[in-house]
């Protein structure tokens, strides 16, 4: 009967696409929410997953979990304080409830490209904000890039008072709530896993995203077309906990910091690209992709652009002076 269990386990674990973890080694189960191929985080994870199998086997051994198959973003962080699951990599909008500095990067318009946010978050500034939620027994470890976000909805977005009245999925994030209503739309917090659905069935009319994204979870075929509106980022932070990190060897925790490092310089430096593939498949697809005149950007920037105000208090003004000075 033993054997038979081991071997149901084996398959089991075969069947998941991981390698098999030895006796003896430290899992390190890493949980996300996007698909694998055609993302930044995706591609990214899986290489990283790779790596600590090859050059720490019979040590560390990583399990990644895409898809939102083990957690959705709103519950991965509070199984992490478990020690349910060890990695994560949630977008910067998806850490409120454990610090309020990261609205910075949900400002619209904050940030003119992804090389001006990592310029910020290289800054020393940028830096100390992984470690703004130890206290609350959390320890970010890197950025990584995914891109500018898009516009997309049931009918098209030309100008900010055509998205009014409309649904609008957000995650969560209370400047992301501000935004939309803005523009007059109504938003509605909602995890990624569920934003397909929503749309096809018209719980909302619309929602905002990078192009792997809608690429990568098929937004544009419940969608009338994508608005080019470059009005905002997606980033994320590769996040663990405190005590996890802590009970690690040094030399091992040396070790996976490094491979940690190197992956994340290797695929931040594609994510730009990534996202313009993606974009690419859209249209290829069939897709609509929608330009705006200078004219048309300026209206969106100036019905958005208030929402700073309101929350300059929880960001600190000289964040917000410091990221405008990179964008300069
Ligand atoms: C979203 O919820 O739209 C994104 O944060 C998903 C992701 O991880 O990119």
């Amino acid at each position: 009967l033993a054997t038979a269990a081991t071997a149901l386990a084996l398959s089991v674990t075969a069947t998941a696409g991981f390698a098999a973890c030895e006796e003896g080694e430290i899992v390190v189960k890493f949980a996300h929410v996007t698909n694998t191929d055609k993302h930044p985080k995706g591609i990214a994870a899986s290489l990283l997953e790779q790596r600590v199998n090859d050059e720490m086997n019979g040590t560390m051994c990583m399990e990644v979990y895409p898809n939102s198959t083990l957690y959705n973003d709103d519950k991965v962080l509070e199984a992490m304080l478990q020690g349910d699951v060890q990695l994560a990599a949630p977008s910067l909008s998806k850490f409120e409830k454990f610090t309020k500095q990261f609205r910075l990067f949900d400002l619209p318009f904050m940030f003119k490209n992804i090389e001006a946010v990592d310029a910020f978050q290289a800054s020393e500034t940028g830096q100390a904000m992984k470690d703004s939620m130890q206290r609350r027994g959390l320890q970010g470890l890197a950025f990584w890039h995914n891109g500018m976000k898009q516009m997309s909805a049931n009918k098209p977005l030309l100008e900010p008072s055509d998205a009014n009245g409309l649904k609008f999925r957000v995650q969560s994030s209370d400047v992301l709530v501000a935004q939309m209503e803005a523009i007059g739309g109504s938003p509605q917090k909602m995890a990624f896993s569920e934003v397909y659905g929503a749309l096809q069935q018209g719980v909302v009319d619309g929602q905002e995203n990078t192009w792997s994204n809608i690429y990568g979870k098929k937004f544009f075929e419940v969608q009338d077309g994508i608005t080019e509106t470059n009005h905002g980022i997606i980033d994320y932070l590769v996040v663990t906990s405190v005590d996890w990190l802590d009970s690690l060897e040094p030399d091992v925790r040396d070790q996976f910091l490094t491979i940690l490092t190197e992956v994340t310089e290797t695929r931040n430096k594609e994510s730009y690209s990534v996202n313009q593939a993606a974009k690419k498949s859209i249209i290829d697809a069939g897709g609509v992709i929608r330009e705006l005149t200078p004219e048309q950007r300026q209206a969106w920037v100036d019905a958005m652009k208030p929402v700073w105000e309101k929350f300059a208090g929880d960001v600190g003004q000289e964040k917000i002076d410091a990221a405008q000075s990179i964008n300069a």
